[in-house]
């Protein structure tokens, strides 16, 4: 159980016995603040009804109470009528040793609930660019929040594999690319396809006949034609295997792949179920519609004159197949905020074709990155390369991290795996430390920056508690032994501990709020309250054994939390640096 769900036991039971108040509702305790004394304060406010006191006389009585009838409350001091309480020593030992000893620290209990995360879902016809890592990034790092948080969690990519833009990348390879393949260019596929698509558009300002080449060429796809598909099947495929390579590397995963090209007849078959029980409408030039306007939107299309599909139609068919095939409680969209209409369009037309699990979409808009130099361009060759960006970063943390002699005594290898971490763990973190709905601008500096609130600075803290602990380890201490409780506890010990005893209640909020900022803000409080610690305190040159094996001990928990807070960021730490 965690702290706060012990402590509103108690305070409970005092207002209870007390006032006789049983509305949970009413009792409503929070951290306290930092320039005040206390573990926990309780707001009175919602209790002056029943008390019949001032803010202050019902706080002290309740305060009394708590103090007189729970052995684990040590003090307590009233502040305008908030009531805040301090927990003894001896209850942050017993918390010490209980969450020390638990394998799984910070893991919430199963909650039951399937949630899929769908995330990244590019377009096959161009590499990924910047805006596509920080989706990725909080599309996994949520995930891995929510399977933390007790749920069963699917992630979900859903590639756009079909469509006139990628028709216009095969039609210019056709054209120009004579004969080019990955193999033969040993350019990455989606660097190669996407070279394609730049080319087209180049092109097309010589001979606009082009854009009709390119739609005759969705007409064939769509009908089938053999030579076509074929086209399109091998430059898919080079793409795909462009973004493995991408994905391996930002060290990002899926349990289901879905592809437009199959969901969107299954849109077509939704749309016109809804055509024929009355909640759509064709016109006369023969396209369908969904009327949104008594709902304070437009009129939105959903077929073409033509008959062809738009990107809503695969959308219904998607969420569709997903919530059928794989009963979801809940389906969480990782896009982008340009897409929110189109999300709020979704959502209220599965919802007039019946369906009450549209309730149970969400969609997780984020914000735009941007880079120093300026907005990050949508337009084709401006873009920000996602390779680009990962390689820049991991070059740039192999230099900063040999300047400051972080690499000196490894081998190459390992110094190779290092500015891989950190490179990596820079942009991560920088990218996840902002709250997602935000726009943010990446600056790769000052992400590297190992004093900073940056992602090397976790890292590099973590890597120090681990060489403490081998230097331990190699002098003879056994660090496994169980180590007793200290007589006492110095004051950042002690902060140290509640810091920790935090970690899964931290858990769950950045789990209800999508919010991996949540945890990179905990991560780096954490380890920077260790350096202060281990700043003021010697922890191998400790004299008083006991002293020294409780601080090898809380050490070794603060490694392991910082671990294991990283993790859920996507982000790995290094044994040494
Ligand atoms: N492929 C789309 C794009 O690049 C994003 C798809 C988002 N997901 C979805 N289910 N609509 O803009």
């Amino acid at each position: 159980m965690n702290t706060e769900k012990i402590l509103l036991r108690a305070v409970s039971d005092s207002v209870n016995s007390l006032y006789g108040v049983s509305d949970p509702a009413l009792v409503q305790i929070q951290k306290t603040r930092k320039e005040f004394t206390g573990d926990y304060t309780l707001v009175v406010f919602p209790l002056l009804k029943s008390s019949r006191l001032s803010p202050d006389a019902t706080a002290s009585a309740i305060g009394e109470h708590l103090v007189a009838h729970n052995p684990d409350i040590e003090s307590f001091n009233v502040i305008k009528g908030f009531l805040n309480i301090s927990l003894t020593p001896a209850f942050w030992a017993a918390r010490f040793s209980e969450l020390s000893s638990d394998s799984d620290f910070g893991q919430a209990a199963r909650t039951g609930r399937r949630v899929m995360v769908e995330y990244s879902s590019p377009n096959t016809n161009k590499p990924l660019h910047l805006g596509h890592i920080r989706n990725n990034l909080l599309g996994f790092s949520v995930a891995e929040i929510l399977k933390k948080c007790g749920n069963e969690v699917l992630k979900a990519n859903l590639v756009n594999d079909r469509g006139i833009h990628i028709c216009k990348s095969m039609l210019a390879w056709q054209l120009f690319g004579d004969g080019e393949t990955p193999q033969s260019s040993g350019l990455k596929g989606d660097h190669l396809v996407g070279k394609y698509y730049v080319r087209f558009n180049d092109e097309l300002k010589k001979d606009p006949s082009l854009t009709d080449r390119a739609q005759q060429m969705l007409r064939l796809w769509e009908a089938g034609d053999p030579a076509t598909t074929e086209l399109w099947l091998t430059m898919n495929g080079w793409v795909y295997d462009g973004f493995d390579a991408t994905y391996k590397r930002l060290g990002v995963d899926f349990d289901r792949m879905y592809y437009e090209s199959q969901t969107y007849l299954l849109g077509k078959a939704l749309v016109e179920e809804g055509l024929s029980k009355g909640i759509f409408y064709r016109r006369d030039d023969g396209s369908v519609w969904c009327d949104l306007t008594s709902d304070g939107l437009d009129e939105k299309l959903l077929l073409r004159a033509d008959g062809t599909s738009v990107y809503m139609t695969q959308d219904l068919g998607t969420a569709y197949r997903r919530f059928t095939d794989e009963k979801l409680d809940a389906l969480i969209y990782v896009v982008g905020n340009e897409q929110n209409y189109h999300f709020q369009v979704l959502k209220l037309i599965l919802k007039k074709l019946g369906y009450s699990w549209a309730d149970a979409i969400f969609h997780l808009s984020y914000g735009m990155v941007e880079l120093p130099e300026g907005k990050m361009k949508s337009r084709e060759g401006t873009v920000v390369d996602a390779d680009d960006l990962i390689e820049a970063m991991v070059s740039e943390a192999r230099d900063m991290s040999a300047e400051l002699g972080k690499l000196d005594g490894l081998s190459a290898s390992e110094a190779a795996d290092i500015a891989e971490m950190v490179g990596l763990g820079a942009l991560k973190y920088f990218i996840l430390k902002v709250d997602p709905r935000k726009t943010m601008l990446f600056d790769p500096r000052e992400s590297i920056d190992f004093n900073g609130n940056t992602g090397p600075f976790i890292q590099y803290t973590h890597a120090r508690i681990r060489s403490v602990l081998r230097k331990a380890a190699d002098s003879g201490v056994d660090l496994t032994a169980p180590a007793p409780a200290p007589a006492t506890y110095l004051p950042a010990e002690l902060e140290l501990i509640k810091t920790l005893s935090d970690f899964p209640e931290i858990v769950l909020s950045a789990g209800e709020n999508f919010s991996p900022s949540v945890i990179a803000a905990f991560a780096y409080d954490l380890a920077k309250m260790y350096n202060g610690y281990y700043h003021d305190h010697s922890i191998l040159r400790e004299s008083d054994l006991a002293a020294r094996a409780f601080r090898l001990r809380l050490s070794g928990q603060v490694a392991a939390t910082i671990k294991s807070a990283m993790s859920l960021l996507g982000i790995s730490v290094p044994e040494r640096m």
